[in-house]
């Protein structure tokens, strides 16, 4: 019954913000290890960019960012969240495996979205394309789930969330088999003012280990790979998120 789901990226972008709150936590985490790896009024690439959850405050940190995102109502989110703030955004519409970009950049990173390479083979041809448009002495920086091979519980959740007058009822599903997890969400949202919307989405990702991210970038090209654990201290393997900085 898969195709009674929709997807929020691609059919109701306006909700994003609202309904996945919970996976927003880590962003000031995020926007840090970009920001004191680059340095000041520098080019950023964010891959997979969204609605702008990390390009916004590095932009308002002086960065010069170029955002890039396979859905345009994603970016179209970004672009009205960055005009309320009175900054500029600049948003390319492409897919992670096809990039075309003419210019280079001392940063380049991708937040929550690596898993979307599907697969070893997906992982390290997209790797090799960030590589060429990385300056030589640029950086690139990702954070993903650390997959485990004895942890593969991915649990089902719920939440509620208030933004403004909206309230939301989310439902979580996780199903793994092999390497690919499937993530559906089933959701309620409603206001005073407006009737009750019910909407089915999922995502599919494939999860990859510590050792496979290794694996990939070294045959992608780059040379200087270290990883870290959220608060910023070494990597430990029982990690539930992956924190990466790579160089060429
Ligand atoms: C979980 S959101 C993360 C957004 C942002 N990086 C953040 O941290 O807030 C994942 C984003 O990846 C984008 N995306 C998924 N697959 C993609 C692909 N193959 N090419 C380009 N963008 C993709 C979606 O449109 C969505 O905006």
């Amino acid at each position: 019954m898969h195709n009674q789901y929709q997807n929020c990226y691609r059919d109701f972008p306006e909700y994003y913000d609202l309904l996945y709150q919970r996976y927003l936590k880590s962003i000031p985490t995020f926007v840090e290890l970009v920001s004191s790896h680059t340095p000041s009024e520098r080019a950023i690439l964010d891959l997979a960019a969204g609605t702008g959850e990390v390009s916004i405050p590095l932009i308002e940190n002086g960065y010069e960012v170029t955002s890039l995102d396979g859905s345009q109502g994603m970016l179209e989110q970004l672009r009205q969240k960055a005009e309320t703030k009175g900054l500029r955004a600049d948003t390319t519409v492409q897919r992670l495996e096809s990039l075309s970009l003419d210019s280079h950049y001392d940063t380049v990173c991708i937040r929550q979205a690596i898993n979307y390479y599907m697969g070893m083979k997906a992982l390290t041809g997209g790797l090799r394309q960030i590589a060429t448009v990385l300056k030589p002495t640029g950086t690139f920086i990702f954070n993903a789930p650390n997959f485990l091979e004895n942890a593969k519980k991915y649990e089902d959740s719920e939440h509620r969330y208030e933004e403004g007058s909206k309230k939301a009822v989310v439902l979580e599903r996780n199903l793994l088999e092999d390497r690919v997890l499937t993530h559906q969400q089933d959701a309620m949202i409603w206001s005073d003012s407006e009737p009750v919307i019910h909407l089915k989405e999922e995502n599919v990702f494939y999860m990859f280990t510590k050792e496979e991210f290794e694996q990939a970038l070294t045959e992608a090209g780059f040379s200087q790979i270290t990883f870290l654990s959220s608060n910023g201290e070494p990597y430990q393997k029982d990690d539930k998120t992956i924190y990466c900085i790579a160089q060429i």
